[in-house]
């Protein structure tokens, strides 16, 4: 979240907040610090960052900055490419939050960061693009039952871009892709065709104006 010059942070919004949901907000030098120690991926577009407490995005907003300015630095020269890259971006950030009104600010704050990089009008075609993404990244839910606020269990988009405006989708369970980390496999076993590798629903390539509408 951004703040103004010299102006304390607030980390805390009321007593009753922390007592309840442990919110206590992360202050901005320590979430830089804290990216500086997975830096080289920070400034990667590709990386999947997701916080699973992601409150109004402390996290969550430096990072889509860090991989905006790699896209500036690597595609910068052709409006096209800068601007399916930036959604690329912020395709890879996603989020869980288990209060509805903390989650909306993410997602909003998300989105603010993306339109003031591309130098969106309200109603651009790519901020609606961006708000279809977010949408679906940043989940409202209880990161530890993982299940949605409607119950049901959480699951995640694996977007990848394919290059000439295309993008491809995936849906993954959640409680899936926590357990691809510690999947023991040997080097020969087909590891695609391992349950928690295959995706729940997937989508026929889209257009960022198919991702809008
Ligand atoms: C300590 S705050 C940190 C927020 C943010 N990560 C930051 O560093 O500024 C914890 C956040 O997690 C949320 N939270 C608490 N329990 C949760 C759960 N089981 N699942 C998802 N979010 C949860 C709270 O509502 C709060 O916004």
């Amino acid at each position: 979240m951004a703040t103004a010059p010299n102006r304390p942070e607030s980390l805390v919004r009321s007593k009753q907040r922390v007592a309840d949901h442990g919110e206590v907000f992360t202050p901005s030098w320590l979430v830089n610090d804290m990216l500086d120690l997975v830096k080289d991926e920070t400034e990667r577009i590709d990386s999947r960052f997701l916080e699973p407490a992601c409150g109004s995005g402390n996290f969550l907003v430096p990072v889509l900055e860090r991989k905006l300015a790699a896209v500036q630095a690597r595609h910068g020269r052709s409006d096209f490419e800068r601007r399916h890259y930036a959604l690329f971006a912020l395709m890879c950030v996603y989020g869980i939050e288990l209060l509805a009104d903390n989650a909306a600010e993410c997602r909003e704050n998300l989105l603010e960061t993306f339109s003031r990089f591309l130098k969106l009008e309200p109603d651009d075609v790519w901020r609606r693009a961006a708000s279809a993404v977010l949408a679906v990244n940043i989940v409202q839910g209880d990161a530890l039952k993982m299940t949605n606020a409607s119950g049901e269990p959480i699951t995640f988009p694996e977007w990848g871009y394919l290059g000439r405006g295309k993008y491809q989708r995936r849906d993954f369970g959640y409680s899936n892709l926590t357990e691809r980390a510690s999947f023991q496999g040997t080097l020969f076993d087909a590891f695609e065709e391992h349950e928690i590798f295959i995706p729940a629903r997937t989508y026929p390539p889209m257009s960022m104006q198919e991702l809008a509408a």
